[in-house]
């Protein structure tokens, strides 16, 4: 795969795909930069270089069956042209919209070393169409913009979208810094990693993440699950979750995964206690019980005490950790001892440690661990999940194809 330093860039109109795609608050302000700091060495290497730059990137996913409704909708990325210039120092403008009049006349006003961003590519329908003609004519659209293409959108590379999958092919291109730093992270995580490798996996459903873990019990030492995944898996093992999250239909697969597992010598390590609250808020009234007498009439909303000195006993000494989603419901204070716990053990950890996904990024940061805490933290959940899950990714694909 090549690299931007292998791009002749000086004087040349450089299409830059990145993954900007911050959270927002209700109002529209940034919550977490850290996609948008992460994609800076490429954007700083490539207009340092005397490119001029034009970024395509998406953010949310708009509704709406054309073009006009989903612009009207938003969200807009004029808060992230905002900060970018801010950590560029020069001013970033944005185009109203993604391939049109105003995009043409953003390049045709670049100056070498100036940077532009094209409005949201999701405002286009075609970007996600699953009809290749269609994201073809947008690439073709894309294309006409600039002399030569970079990816670094690592979040966006398991998706087969427009500007991340079919626009390579249409000109000269190379991957960029980011990408290249996740996929060499992620090789680390599959080819040969040090061993004890512990796996800490959380968030909501074992139907998202049931293909990446039967591929880590071929890697993995142990597997740790907590959060809204290990309640179908303690309900597997035969245990009252009382009204936490479930995927009772998931129970069975559940079921076979935790087989494969022992057959396999795997651990698979599950919350021995949990903080059980009379429902999902805030300052819901909560208790905790031990995994195997779970009130009825509870929702579960983090791991307990017990569960955390087991979690970290059983990460002390690993010499590599991929830690995906949170243990508990981080956001609300009196939820997040679970899921800071296990952070705190795993930046302990002397080795490789990786923090995959969006929303563990996110929540290492506002519980306060700083970015050098761990290994690497990575900008892409999804694409590091079915990477690790032995998926091909359509953009990287792209990227590797040698044009
Ligand atoms: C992400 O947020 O995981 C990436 O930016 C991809 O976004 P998507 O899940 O909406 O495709
Ligand atoms: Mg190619």
């Amino acid at each position: 795969m090549r690299g931007i330093a292998d791009l002749e860039v000086s004087g040349s109109a450089v299409l830059l795909r990145a993954d900007l795609n911050v959270p927002l608050d209700p109002i529209g302000h940034i919550t977490d930069d850290g996609r948008i700091r992460a994609s800076m060495p490429t954007i700083t290497d490539l207009a340092g270089r005397g490119g001029r730059l034009l970024i395509c990137a998406h953010l949310g996913r708009p509704t709406g069956d054309d073009y006009a409704s989903r612009a009207a909708g938003g969200p807009s990325l004029r808060p992230v042209a905002a900060r970018l210039g801010e950590l560029l120092g020069q001013p970033v403008r944005l185009a109203e919209d993604v391939a049109g009049t105003s995009a043409r006349q953003l390049a045709g006003l670049l100056a070498d070393g100036e940077v532009g961003l094209l409005e949201n590519v999701r405002f286009e329908p075609a970007e996600t169409s699953k009809a290749d003609a269609e994201r073809a004519g947008l690439a073709g659209r894309l294309a006409a913009l600039s002399d030569l293409y970079v990816g670094d959108g690592f979040g966006a590379l398991h998706r087969k979208h427009a500007s991340v999958y079919d626009l390579p092919a249409l000109l000269p291109h190379a991957a960029g810094k980011l990408v290249q730093a996740e996929i060499a992270v992620l090789h680390q995580l599959t080819e040969k990693p040090k061993r004890p490798y512990v796996v800490v996996l959380g968030g909501a459903k074992p139907s998202d993440k049931l293909a990446v873990i039967a591929n880590l019990l071929n890697k993995a030492d142990r597997l740790i699950i907590g959060g809204g995944m290990s309640y179908t898996f303690l309900a597997a093992r035969g245990y009252e979750v009382g009204r936490s999250l479930l995927e009772a239909d998931q129970i069975g697969n559940v079921k076979g995964i935790m087989a494969d597992a022992e057959r396999r010598g795997v651990e698979i390590v599950l919350p021995v206690d949990l903080v059980g609250a009379t429902g999902f808020a805030a300052d819901a009234e909560h208790d905790v019980y031990p995994a195997d007498a779970f009130p009825a009439d509870r929702e579960s909303l983090d791991i307990g005490p017990a569960s955390r000195d087991l979690f970290a006993r059983k990460l002390a000494g690993a010499k590599t950790v991929f830690w995906n989603g949170p243990v508990g419901v981080f956001e609300f204070p009196a939820f997040a001892a679970g899921t800071k716990a296990v952070a705190e053990a795993i930046s302990r950890v002397q080795g490789l440690t990786v923090v995959g996904g969006g929303d563990s990024a996110a929540a290492v940061r506002q519980l306060g661990f700083p970015d050098t805490a761990f290994s690497h933290i990575s900008t892409g959940g999804g694409a590091s999940l079915e990477y690790l899950e032995g998926k091909p990714l359509p953009g990287l694909a792209a990227l590797e194809d040698g044009r």
